[in-house]
């Protein structure tokens, strides 16, 4: 039986599909993979375009009205642009957005845009080259700064940018951040730091949390509480009375799972309803099985999004002594 819509157990219509490209990423920010990483997945397994672009379909028919491409590092896929282009194309074609690191957007952001991108969000954890290759592990500062330039020139709107602050690293630029984004007319968001690098390095402890951050800014910016949440992760603040805004996202410490309307597919074509899922549901041997007719294959991957999507426990449970890290770091599941 088809499902006719991604509706949970708990009421949750699902709308927005993160797609992973690749788990190929060309930085090595320390809370997302381990310097020395190399449990890339092989080529073969990685879903094509036209595999892709499937499960874009048949999710969109049940109801998924937004889609975010994002990795590893999603500009390393060398078929992005045709990709944004065929889902922009198809039929109730969903609003399309993009996570990237800005590496590559000098010469993508154009072509991107054309193709129907209509929104992007970059990572940016600082402004000073060398400790953005020390959290990063290559000295690639100018690149970023270039590539979030190209995003404004070609007219992709909102430019959000994302930063994750971490304890005796950055914590002391959150003020220098903010006010250059505002000066540059970025919205900036701020992330607590996830269980989910490679590496295991993650602890509450260092954490800088949502409430340390607010403490940081509100030395030095008035900020206003601003708009409803929804069931977007950021909790917004005017700052200094508006127009500008900064997004607090406390994933850790106030989890936003009660609205959550995300499902995801990695790269190598696994369902997960939830970032810290410990379990996936194949979609790859469903796309790539030559006896099904391309009814039973759009049957086949509804019923399984339907399946995950009912199976989704109601939080991801970091608080809870009992939790576990997933297996797969963040490059390989999709921010
Ligand atoms: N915790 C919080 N945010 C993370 N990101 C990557 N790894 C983590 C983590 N462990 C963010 C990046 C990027 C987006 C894909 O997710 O900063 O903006
Ligand atoms: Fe690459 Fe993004 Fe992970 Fe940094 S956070 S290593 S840019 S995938």
């Amino acid at each position: 039986m088809t499902p006719a819509t991604l509706i949970d157990t708990f009421g949750r219509q699902h709308r927005d599909l993160r797609l992973s490209l690749t788990d190929k990423c060309n930085l090595r920010c320390t809370y997302c993979m381990p310097e020395d990483f190399a449990a890339w997945t092989p080529q073969a397994k990685l879903l094509t375009r036209h595999e892709l672009v499937r499960v874009v379909r048949t999710a969109v028919d049940l109801g998924i009205t937004s889609v975010r491409l994002t990795g590893g590092e999603p500009l390393l896929h060398p078929e992005v642009v045709e990709i944004v282009r065929d889902i922009a194309q198809l039929p109730n074609a969903p609003a399309i957005s993009l996570t990237s690191n800005g590496l590559l957007l000098a010469q993508l952001a154009k072509p991107l845009r054309e193709a129907g991108l209509q929104r992007i969000n970059i990572s940016l954890d600082t402004l000073d080259a060398r400790r953005f290759a020390q959290i990063t592990k290559r000295d690639r500062l100018a690149e970023v700064l270039a590539g979030i330039a190209a995003a404004e020139e070609a007219g992709i709107r909102p430019i959000k940018i994302n930063t994750v602050l971490m304890r005796g690293v950055n914590e002391s630029e959150a003020g220098d951040l903010l006010r250059f984004a505002i000066a540059s007319g970025w919205s900036l968001r701020f992330i607590e730091q996830m269980p989910l690098d490679a590496g295991g390095v993650w602890s509450r402890a260092t954490m800088v949390t949502a409430e340390e951050t607010l403490a940081a800014l509100k030395s030095e910016f008035e900020l206003t509480p601003h708009g409803v949440r929804g069931s977007a992760p950021a909790e917004e603040f005017l700052v200094d009375s508006g127009p500008a805004t900064v997004g607090i996202i406390a994933s850790v410490t106030k989890p936003f799972c009660g609205n959550c309307d995300r499902l995801r597919v990695t790269a190598d074509g696994q369902v997960r309803n939830c970032l810290f899922a410990r379990s996936e549901s194949d979609l790859r041997g469903i796309l790539r099985d030559a006896k099904l007719t391309e009814d039973q294959r759009t049957s086949a991957i509804a019923e399984v999004l339907g399946l995950s999507v009912r199976a989704k426990l109601q939080g991801h449970g970091i608080g809870d002594p009992l939790f576990l890290q997933p297996i797969r770091p963040m490059s390989a599941i999709g921010g």
